[in-house]
């Protein structure tokens, strides 16, 4: 079994019977909807609420009942990958595009499991580019101030060389940064730029994180 199989089928073991489910979204994520899907199967009643249009289309296929996020007061758990977590539980999210709404998703939940592999662990942030999400509309202009800043800014296109399009209709710019000195700072003035839907510092938001090692499975509470 590989790693992130590992971590996911660990990860629904959190899961209980009556539970409104936040989906991840990505490679490891899919393991996690994949053993949600076996266990509805078996029985288990939840609801999920999905993070992307990849991952309502698994749980879809795989008859895990949703339900919007418009229709919820509150998510019970969500779990989702990461593309970096640093030693102070600070994590880079957005590698696959999805951080608007694992965002929203995240934030409405009362508990937030991360999980990944070892290779993921880092002691800063920042080796990992990071996602920023953007409106079209004149986007240049963001880029350009990327640029003048030095954040060294990479417009994210798809797999046909097209600009890269959002579930929510944005564009994704990625900030080659090498290391983040204050993530809290960066955050901050991210938020304050008009144009700038959202970033992928996802600050102070896990509980807990299942890390995988080759063989053996690693459970940090963090909060
Ligand atoms: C999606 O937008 C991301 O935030 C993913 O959750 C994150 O990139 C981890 O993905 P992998 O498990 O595929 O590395």
């Amino acid at each position: 079994m590989n790693i992130k199989q590992m971590v996911g089928e660990k990860a629904a073991e959190y899961v209980e019977d009556g539970m409104i489910v936040g989906l991840g979204t990505g490679s490891t994520a899919y393991y996690l909807v994949e053993a949600l899907g076996k266990r509805v199967k078996e029985g288990l009643k939840i609801k999920g609420v999905t993070t992307s249009s990849r991952t309502k289309e698994q749980a879809e296929s795989l008859n895990i009942p949703l339900v919007d996020l418009n229709d919820v007061e509150k998510i019970d758990l969500t779990i989702d990958g990461s593309d970096e977590i640093s030693a102070d539980y600070q994590g880079i999210k957005g590698g696959g595009g999805a951080l608007l709404f694992e965002k929203l998703v995240a934030n409405a939940s009362e508990k937030v499991i991360w999980i990944v592999d070892d290779s993921k662990m880092v002691i800063r942030l920042g080796a990992f580019p990071l996602p920023v999400e953007i409106v079209s509309f004149g986007y240049k202009q963001l880029f350009r101030l990327f640029e003048s800043k030095g954040l060294k800014p990479v417009l994210r296109l798809d797999d046909s060389k097209e600009i890269y399009v959002t579930d929510g209709g944005h564009y994704i710019v990625d900030l080659h940064l090498n290391t983040i000195e204050n993530p809290i700072e960066l955050a901050a003035w991210l938020d304050g730029l008009t144009g700038v839907i959202e970033h992928g510092l996802f600050l102070n938001m896990v509980h807990t994180v299942i890390v995988g090692h080759e063989d053996s499975v690693e459970i940090l509470d963090v909060r």
